[in-house]
This record gives C-alpha cells, structure tokens and sequence, in this order.
C-alpha cells in the first residue's frame, strides 16, 4: 500500500508533507531529563513527514545549540524550535538588584503552606542543597529566553514557535533569516494581539491541552481564532490525537494541528517511564489545571499534592519563583521516592492513549485516520448538498 495522502496550505507554509505538528515540549517530573520534545522525537516526526519542534524552554542557551544541530544531523527535513517568551517572570519587574540567593523572594507563608501539603503526604521536606551566586544578580534586561532567541536566530531554524507571550520583538530579525514564525494562543484577544504582530500563523490551542493552557475549549476557540485573525492562517490545538480530530480541527477552518499529548507516549518521547505510564493509565477525567508546578495554569496528570494544593486554595507566586520553590519540592519527593507527585504535564486524549509506539507510526495513524474519513466515511455516511 503507498503512503495516505492528507495536504493543506499548512503543507506548503512549512514544506512538509502532512498538515501535523509535533508541539515543541518542555520539561516534565522536575526536568532533571531535560525537555520531552528532543532530537530524537523532533527528527522522527519531521522524517515521517510532519514537522517536529524541539521544546527549547529548559535548554540553556548553548544546550539548545546542540539540539538543533543535532536535529540537523538527524534529518535533513525542516524542523522547529520552540521557547516560552512570557511577560510576567521573576525578575522582570525588578528595578533593582536580585538577592545572591533568589529563593530569599519566596514569601515565607507560601513555602509553609507547601511545606505542610508535602509533608501531610508523607513526604519529609527538604531544600534543595545550593550555592549561592558570587554576587548579587541583575535582573534580566530583556525576556526570560533571550540568550535561546539569539541562538534561534543564528542557527537560522526553519520554523519558531512562541508558546508563551509574544514573539513580536523578535519577528523582523526570524523573518529576515526566512523563519516561519508561529505563536500559541489561547483566546481570541491574543491571538488578534500576534497576528498584528505579524505572525505567519496562530496556533490557536484550547484548554483541552497538556501543559500551559487556557480556558476556552478547543471546538469554541477555534473557528473564533480563524474569523478574528483572516487572513492569518491557524493551526488547531488542544484535545487533538488521532485523525477524527485532524477532520475536526480542518472543519472548524485550521489548516493543520499542532498536537503534544499524543506523542508523549511514543518511544522517542524523552520523559521518564513513570510519566508515560501515568497517562496511559489515565482516563478522561484525570487531568486538572494548576498553577503548582510553574505559577501558570498547567494542565498535568492529577495526583494528590495537586489535589491537595487546589483545595488549600494557596495562590502561586509568579513564574520562575514557583519554579524555585518547586525545585525544593522536586528534591524532597525524589529523595522520598514519590516521583508520582511530580509535574506530568498531558491533555485530555490522556483516556484514548493505550500503548507506547514509535512515533512515526503515532503519525502514520493519524493521518491514514483522517485520510480515511474525509475521503470515504463522512461522503458514505453524510449527504450534503450545497445551496445552489
Ligand atoms: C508535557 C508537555 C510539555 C509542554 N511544554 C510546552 C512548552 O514547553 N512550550 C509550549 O509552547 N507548549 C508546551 N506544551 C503545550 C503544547 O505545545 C501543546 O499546545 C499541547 O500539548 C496541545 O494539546 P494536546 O496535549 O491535547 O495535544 C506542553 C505540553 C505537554 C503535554
């Protein structure tokens, strides 16, 4: 049999040969492994004919390099990179200097709170051993990923995705390396805000997603996305797993999908065993949003400490201090052997994963999938008749 055929104006965009991409994912149970969308995945997806974006955020800048390089010796398809560009961090609106230690900025009340929820769970706390910097710290003058940006840019990468805020600052210089520029978005204010921007397409991705995402449903946020941002093209996301959804999302006026959890559990996906088998164990209802992990709403894999959080109704300090705080809690649950309670960002289609596969085939499946129902089942099964 030769291969399914599945093409969209997202195809020539990019120049790929399916309408889907690999969401370039970061790290998970504490990134002690490092982000999840790495060389390994990124290279099969775009070798199967989709595209493949690393997750850079969690590489420092000079790791991302290598990344990227390697991803280059592994395909010679295009490829992605993609980084969190928030506008509201650590830092970010520190006039002055930053304490040698950081974590002096945690609000005692807050590490306390935490502390009793961790430790009612049976797992002693304890601080992450650290040494503090030399001197005190400058806080960043620009954003959070500043130095990968200037490595995505000279390292010239096919496609850029924000997954965060906006790439506006950094649109002229991607585009003059000829980078196609994507931006993830999660309700039509933004998304309207990136492509004024100057994006070449929106990802508009619903809250059905794993990791950072908002609140909107995906069926609703989708075709709002296309009618604000035309003549901009967008990409689906969220809640998308197999080729039903591709029909979906095409139906709903995306031309193509930009899907995470359905490749957390290929071979190639660089997370730890635990993490894949928490979601092929889930069912539909066993993710929840919290701020925990990062200070962003995150949707994971639930688990009692988040259970526990959400109920105590603590409010999550703002993004790289959350992180701060967590790498405590990352240092106690491993030392307790408790990674259960660790980050395990994953979307809703958790419940449809049933088994760990190459991802080329996860692809493959996908596609045929979609090929399938607009090609034979929906002209069988539906009798449609255009107004004339
Ligand atoms: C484990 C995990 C890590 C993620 N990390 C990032 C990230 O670093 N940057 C980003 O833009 N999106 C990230 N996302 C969100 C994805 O880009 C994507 O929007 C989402 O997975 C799509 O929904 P789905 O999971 O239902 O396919 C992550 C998602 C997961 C599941």
């Amino acid at each position: 049999m030769g291969r399914p055929v599945l093409r969209t104006e997202l195809c020539d965009l990019l120049g790929i040969e399916y309408p889907v991409i690999l969401a370039g994912m970061g790290p998970v149970a504490g990134g002690l492994t490092g982000p999840v969308a790495t060389a390994p995945l990124v290279a099969a997806v775009s070798n199967a004919g989709g595209l493949g974006v690393i997750g850079g955020a969690g590489f420092s800048a000079e790791r991302l390099r290598e990344e990227i390089r390697k991803v280059r010796s592994m395909t010679d398809k295009p490829f992605g990179v993609d980084l969190l560009l928030p506008s509201n961090y650590m830092g970010a609106a520190a006039g002055g200097e930053m304490p040698r230690d950081p974590r002096e900025l945690i609000p005692a009340a807050t590490r306390e709170a935490l502390k009793k929820i961790v430790e009612d769970l049976g797992v002693p706390w304890q601080e992450m051993p650290r040494e503090p910097a030399a001197e005190p710290r400058r806080p960043r003058a620009g954003g959070m990923s500043d130095e990968q940006m200037e490595v995505v840019i000279e390292e010239k990468v096919p496609v850029f995705a924000s997954g965060l805020g906006s790439p506006a600052p950094w649109i002229d210089r991607l585009k003059a390396n000829g980078t196609k520029v994507l931006a993830l978005v999660g309700n039509v204010k933004n998304a309207k805000r990136v492509a004024a921007a100057g994006v070449d397409i929106v990802v508009a991705q619903g809250t059905e997603a794993g990791g950072h995402t908002g609140r909107v449903a995906t069926m609703a946020l989708v075709p709002q996305v296309v009618d604000a941002v035309a003549p901009t093209p967008v990409v689906a996301a969220g809640g998308i797993a197999d080729g039903r959804g591709i029909v979906a999302a095409l139906a709903l006026g995306a031309i193509g999908v930009w899907c995470g959890t359905a490749f957390l559990v290929s071979e190639e996906a660089n997370q730890p065993d635990l993490q894949k088998q928490r979601i092929l164990a889930a069912t539909d209802e066993d993710t929840r949003v919290t701020r925990l992990y990062s200070g962003k709403t995150m949707r994971n894999i639930t688990n009692p400490l988040i259970e526990a959080w959400e109920a105590a109704g603590i409010q999550a300090l703002p993004m790289g201090l959350q992180g701060l705080l967590i790498q405590d809690l990352v240092y106690s649950c491993r030392k307790a052997g408790r990674e259960d309670l660790l980050m395990n960002a994953a979307g809703q289609v958790s419940g449809m994963l049933n088994r760990i596969r190459p991802a080329a085939d996860i692809l493959h499946d996908m596609v045929a999938q979609a090929a399938q129902i607009l090609a034979r089942d929906l002209p069988a099964r539906v009798t449609a008749i255009p107004e004339s």
